[in-house]
């Protein structure tokens, strides 16, 4: 009799690659990230291992966020969640460029490292560096036990469960998601949300693994979307506010699993550069949910920009937008979340586009040609 399973396989409960099954398993990874931590009815965040009091919490005058990679990217979206909820200034720095200079760093400022590994070399020395300079150090992992979380006065695990394909998706979007708890705790304890704010937002967080299940209803359309666009020789992607680490978290995924080149921007900036490159041969992916805090219409005139120039816009829209879905090539529907929680379920689309492309290309797609899991080098 012949097996047909080998234990690696079975590890991958049937998929075949383990960032296909990552992406699936976002739902219940979200879900478990979410699960003890919000106090619903006193509108509030728990975390087991939170050890700041209210006067400290209200001391901090800046935080800093140091990544990488994916990471960086979360932490780009993390600003917009902290500054909006908590009112507190947030830098976004790339780890291996914060220890080459003469950062700025007081013992008022709160130092966010966010890693999926907890053991990535460059922000492990950023993040010692600014604790040296006396800096509070919060670590955002997902491994329990990991040099970051050893090294960090606080810590707050994201909960994915082991991710094992090179390319981060499960561990990105749970980041999102504690980012998210994170800000709404910060606003708590500095008083700029009230106790109805902070329920409103927990009730649109506890919406979010229905959300995700929902959103990956959209595979059989990303992989028509993939088999058209497989071998395009570049990609652009353009998303503004929340939406533009959602773009450069995009272009990432596909470069670095399909070896497409791709590009993340805001919006905005496409008239100061990449227009040159839009031509009959370059795809577009244009993140256009309806906000006011993604410029919607802005985002909607770089959708007539592209296509009048003969690019190809693949639009990623609210279920109910018309006008998006007049004017692209492609509509991917998501189901309409706030604007701060919109980067969590727009991000799903870009994670199956990349995957879809990377595969039918042949592509070893858990391990990438020269990229490891964890950099521990700087
Ligand atoms: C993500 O798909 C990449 N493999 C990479 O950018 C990664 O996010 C980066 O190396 C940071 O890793 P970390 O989260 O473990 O620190």
């Amino acid at each position: 009799r012949r097996i047909d399973w080998t234990p690696m396989m079975a590890e991958k409960g049937g998929y075949k690659h383990f960032m296909h099954k990552e992406i699936w398993e976002q739902p219940r990874a979200i879900a478990d990230t979410l699960r003890g931590r919000m106090l619903l009815s006193e509108g509030d965040v728990h975390f087991d291992t939170w050890n700041l009091a209210a006067e400290q919490v209200k001391s901090f005058t800046k935080v800093t966020i140091l990544a990488c990679g994916t990471s960086w990217h979360s932490g780009v979206a993390g600003k917009h969640m902290i500054e909006s909820l908590a009112r507190l200034p947030v830098e976004v720095e790339l780890a291996s460029e914060f220890r080459y200079r003469d950062p700025i760093v007081e013992k008022s400022h709160l130092v966010i490292a966010i890693s999926q590994s907890g053991e990535t070399a460059d922000t492990l020395g950023a993040f010692k560096e600014a604790k040296r300079l006396g800096a509070h150090t919060l670590a955002i992992c997902n491994v329990i036990g990991s040099a970051m979380t050893r090294e960090s006065d606080l810590h707050i695990l994201t909960n994915a469960g082991p991710e094992i394909g090179v390319a981060s998706t499960k561990a990105f979007t749970t980041q999102l998601v504690t980012l998210y708890l994170l800000a709404v705790k910060l606003g708590r304890m500095r008083g700029t949300l009230s106790v109805e704010a902070a329920q409103e937002h927990l009730t649109q967080l506890t919406q979010v693994p229905k959300m995700i299940e929902d959103v990956l209803k959209c595979e059989p359309q990303v992989k028509r979307v993939a088999r058209e666009f497989m071998n395009a020789q570049d990609f652009l992607f353009l998303g503004r506010g929340p939406m533009h680490p959602v773009a450069l978290e995009g272009a990432l995924k596909l470069k670095e699993i399909s070896y497409i080149h791709a590009e993340g921007y805001a919006g905005g900036e496409m008239k100061h550069g990449p227009i040159a490159l839009i031509d009959e041969k370059m795809p577009v992916v244009v993140l256009a949910p309806k906000h006011p805090h993604v410029a919607y219409e802005k985002i909607i005139g770089n959708i007539e920009e592209v296509r009048a120039r003969g690019g190809k816009v693949i639009a990623v829209i609210d279920e109910d937008d018309a006008q998006a879905d007049s004017l692209a090539d492609h509509v991917i529907r998501i189901p309409a979340a706030s604007a701060l929680l919109a980067p969590v379920v727009a991000t799903i689309p870009l994670q199956l586009l990349a995957y879809h492309v990377a595969e039918m290309r042949g592509n070893d797609v858990d391990q990438p040609r020269n990229l490891a899991k964890s950099v521990t080098v700087e």
